[in-house]
This record gives C-alpha cells, sequence and structure tokens, in this order.
C-alpha cells in the first residue's frame, strides 16, 4: 500500500501527535510502497507566525521525527514546499471544491473565531492543500489522530468529484488509518479537551521533548474523576485518557491495564505506572533528538533527498490530471 501523512513543522509536538501520529507512521514505514512523510510548512503559513521560526521548527520536527526511529532511506521523507506540484495540484482540486464544505469545516470554524487580524483565505483553503498532498501520490492509506477525519472525508469527497468529472482512476480514493485507542489523546488538566499545544493547558500538555521530572510531575498531577475504580468509561475521561496512554505506552490492549490495576491502591499507582512507561517510551527520542538536531546540513540534505523521490511520483500524477483537466499544451 502507498502511505501517506502530513505532519506541521514545529518540534512542540506532544504526547497526542506521538501517540496519534508519529509512532504509526513508524510503526508502519516497513509496509509502505512507498510510506510517505511530509512536513507541511505551507500549511503553517494559514495563521500568523514567524519566519524564522518556521525553518527552527522545521529542523526540530525532523531531528525529533528520525529521532522516533523513521528511516528516510526506506521511505520518503520531505518538505511540503520543496514539491511544487502540491500547490498546483490545490489549484486544480479547488475546481471541485465547494466552498460551503470549507466553511463547515470544524478547523476552520474553531482556528477562524481566534483571529483578530485577518481570517486568512489560507485557513479556509487549508483542506484542499491537505487534499492535493495525499492524492498528488495516489497514496491508499492515510494515518492520523482523530481530528483528522472530517478533513480526510472532505479529501475522499474531493477526489471522487474529480474523477466523475475528469475521467475515472485519474486520482486515488484514500482511506484513513485512526488508530482505536489513542487517536485522541486528552489534555491531563481538562481531560474533556484534546491534548494541544495551541488550544490545552500548558501542565496538561507533555510535550515529546519534556525532560523525564516535567513528565513524572504532569501525570502525576492529572485530573482524575471521583470514584475509585480504575476502568474505562465515559464518566471518567481522565482515567480513561490515562489507562489509553498507558495501554499504548506498554504496547497492550486497556483491558490488560484495567485488569492490572484491579489490585492498585487508587489512582496514585495509575499515575505512577503511566509516568514510567510514557518516560520509557520517550526517552530515546529526546536523546537521538540532541544527538540530531546540531547538523542542519545533514538535515537539509535528507530533505533535498526526499523532496527528489516525492518529485517525481507527483509529477506522473500532475501530468495526468493537466491533460484530463485540458490544460497546458496536449500530451503526446
Ligand atoms: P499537527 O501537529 O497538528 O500537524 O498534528 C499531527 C498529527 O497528530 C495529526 O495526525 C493529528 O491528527 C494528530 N494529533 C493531534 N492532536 C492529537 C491528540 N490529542 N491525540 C491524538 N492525535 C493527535
Ligand atoms: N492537517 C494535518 C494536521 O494538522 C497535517 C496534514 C497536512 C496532513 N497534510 C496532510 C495529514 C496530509 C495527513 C495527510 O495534523
Amino acid at each position: 500500500v502507498r502511505i501517506f501523512s502530513g505532519i506541521q513543522p514545529t518540534g512542540r509536538k506532544h504526547l497526542g501527535n506521538y501517540i496519534g501520529a508519529i509512532r504509526q507512521w513508524v510503526e508502519h514505514q516497513d509496509r509502505g510502497d512507498p510510506a510517505i512523510y511530509c512536513i507541511v510548512d505551507l500549511h503553517a503559513l494559514s495563521l500568523p507566525y514567524d519566519p524564522p521560526e518556521l525553518r527552527t521548527g522545521l529542523y526540530d520536527l525532523l531531528a525529533l521525527l528520525l529521532a522516533a526511529g523513521l528511516e528516510p532511506e526506506g521511505s520518503v521523507l520531505f518538505r511540503q514546499s520543496d514539491v511544487h506540484e502540491h500547490t498546483e495540484l490545490t489549484w486544480m482540486l479547488s475546481a471541485v471544491t465547494a466552498v460551503g464544505e470549507l466553511n463547515r469545516m470544524h478547523q476552520f470554524r474553531d482556528k477562524s473565531v481566534g483571529q483578530r487580524e485577518l481570517v486568512s483565505a489560507a485557513l479556509l483553503y487549508y483542506p484542499v492543500l491537505q487534499a492535493a498532498d495525499v492524492l498528488a501520490y495516489r497514496a491508499h492509506e492515510v494515518p492520523v489522530g482523530e481530528d483528522q477525519r472530517e478533513h480526510l472525508e472532505l479529501m475522499r469527497d474531493v477526489a471522487r468529484r474529480f474523477n466523475a468529472r475528469f475521467g475515472e482512476d485519474i486520482l486515488v480514493v484514500p482511506e484513513h488509518r485512526i488508530p482505536e485507542i489513542g487517536g485522541r489523546i486528552m489534555d491531563l488538566q481538562e481531560p474533556a479537551n484534546k491534548m494541544s499545544t495551541t488550544g490545552g493547558t500548558a501542565e496538561g500538555t507533555v510535550l515529546v521533548l519534556d525532560d523525564p521530572a516535567t513528565i513524572e510531575k504532569k501525570i502525576k498531577r492529572a485530573v482524575t474523576d471521583s470514584g475509585s475504580d480504575i476502568v474505562r468509561a465515559p464518566d471518567k475521561p481522565g482515567v480513561t485518557n490515562l489507562i489509553d496512554i498507558l495501554a499504548v505506552a506498554r504496547g497492550v490492549a486497556p483491558h490488560a491495564v484495567e485488569q492490572e490495576m484491579r489490585s492498585a491502591r487508587g489512582y496514585g499507582d495509575l499515575k505512577a505506572a503511566t509516568a514510567q512507561a510514557v518516560i520509557e517510551m520517550l526517552a530515546p527520542v529526546r536523546e537521538g533528538y540532541a544527538e540530531l538536531r546540531g547538523d542542519e546540513q545533514r538535515l537539509e540534505a535528507i530533505l533535498a533527498a526526499g523532496a527528489e523521490k516525492a518529485r517525481a511520483m507527483a509529477r506522473e500524477t500532475l501530468s495526468d490530471v493537466r491533460d484530463a483537466m485540458g490544460v497546458g499544451p496536449p500530451r503526446r
């Protein structure tokens, strides 16, 4: 299967990003034919940002992904803006995208209310660029967290509409892969909200690069629920979240955690075990990051090699798309 996913360029990735996305990327990279992973710097332009920070954040993230175990030789790891086909295809796809659909996207609604100066057209177009990312590679499978479900649905509609209008089988309609456990990790302080560096609480957000003492402190102060049973339940969002995190960090099913915790003396035991497991899961990433981040020339070389592989694939799709749409000279 051809796998594609994207991630925004900042090193401030949190436990939700790691569990919902990065871990899956690494786990499935060998299944990919190929696995294509894209650092989406153009998406970052849709909200106010600082240009120098965009570059340093991109290196931070690339070093983090490599430290997490992504193999740039076996897969395709590249920077979105290096492959111009993404922006060109965005325009082509916009011809079969309804403004009403874009306007209804939850992410657009949520992010636009926070903007004082201007709600950019880029913010509205964000899902079209995301569709172009995936469709340019005719990818079958898209590993993402739960919050991307709506964007994936839109992308599928756009691909279907494009094919219906311009020719069946030009684009591939992709499937999402959202993990059953860990697709939506919640804020440790406000377990009704997803963990997020932009919308969440600082205390309730564990960063992948946090040191072990900080991770322990944040998890031990996690808000739990009334009662003392350590079980997953709709009225126990805090406990459910910790059980899910522990299960994923250990690579076991949540019910195995529930079973083990039957003999626990209280939520304190659950928190201690979770903190320990998360620290162990993230330690190699943090250590590897420190080694890899310094050599920016090497990081650029990895991006350049990835872009070359990506471009070759995207170019083929764009040639078919241009031809089907009657754009440019006829193909011979
Ligand atoms: P971003 O950092 O926004 O580019 O997100 C990268 C990936 O992390 C996407 O696949 C998101 O769906 C996923 N993600 C973001 N927040 C969470 C969360 N709280 N739980 C699980 N996955 C998440
Ligand atoms: N919008 C995604 C996020 O915020 C990132 C992304 C951009 C993406 N392009 C993509 C994810 C293509 C999957 C496929 O997490």
